[in-house]
């Protein structure tokens, strides 16, 4: 069930469309295709939940534009963008406040969302960060930063360290119930990666699996 006006839905094809151009160059695992996936999880958790959706969608696609370790990013682009399309001051002060505690960094300062549309929007880009296409962005976003994808070592600033910092962590961070069942789905797949990425690295196992008992 869509619980959307006609205009509110107008309003989000217009927001869609703009955000798109500013964020599809992108090379970080932050391109407009992130924005589509969040939100259009965003939307599905939406549907089931008694919520605001509007206030859903808009926020998912505007979540990543002030992202500080962002290139595209610009200050005032959210705010800018919400007076825009004249969405109400109290929708507005709404995703102002979720967009600015929803990131793990927030969190990690102690920021945590109170609402049911915060929880949904952070859920459904905690979601985008797991599974095969979580494993994906996150050596693209190493790429961005110039960061090694691996260097013996689980609590560095490599890629593969990323994962046990922060990735495997996710899912037990999540916060409606029907995101959590797939957010554990795409931590074991990540899991299973991590497994076969440290077997190919050390790999005199590789080799003794391969050749079995020819060994002799
Ligand atoms: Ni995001």
């Amino acid at each position: 069930m869509n619980k959307m006006t006609k205009e509110e839905r107008r309003i989000i094809e217009q927001i869609r469309t703009e955000v798109f151009s500013i964020m599809k160059e992108d090379s970080s695992g932050h391109d407009s295709t992130h924005i589509e996936r969040v939100w259009r999880m965003a939307r599905r958790i939406a549907e089931i939940e008694e919520c605001d959706q509007f206030v859903v969608e808009v926020a998912s696609l505007l979540h990543d534009l002030e992202d500080p370790k962002l290139a595209f990013r610009d200050k005032h682009q959210v705010a800018t963008i919400l007076k825009k399309y004249d969405i109400s001051m109290e929708r507005s002060q709404h995703i102002l406040e979720m967009i600015a505690s929803m990131s793990f960094s927030s969190h990690q300062k102690g920021y945590r969302v109170t609402t049911i549309e915060g929880m949904i929007v952070q859920d459904a880009d905690r979601m985008d960060a797991l599974g095969a296409i979580g494993i994906a962005r996150t050596f693209a976003y190493g790429g961005s930063k110039h960061r090694p994808i691996y260097q013996g070592q689980d609590d560095d600033d490599s890629s593969i360290a990323h994962f046990y910092l922060k990735l495997l962590r996710l899912h037990s961070l999540m916060n409606l119930e029907s995101s959590k069942a797939i957010a554990q789905e795409r931590t074991n797949r990540m899991i299973q990666f991590l497994d076969w990425f440290h077997e190919e690295w050390q790999d005199d196992t590789l080799i003794q699996k391969t050749t079995g008992g020819n060994e002799q």
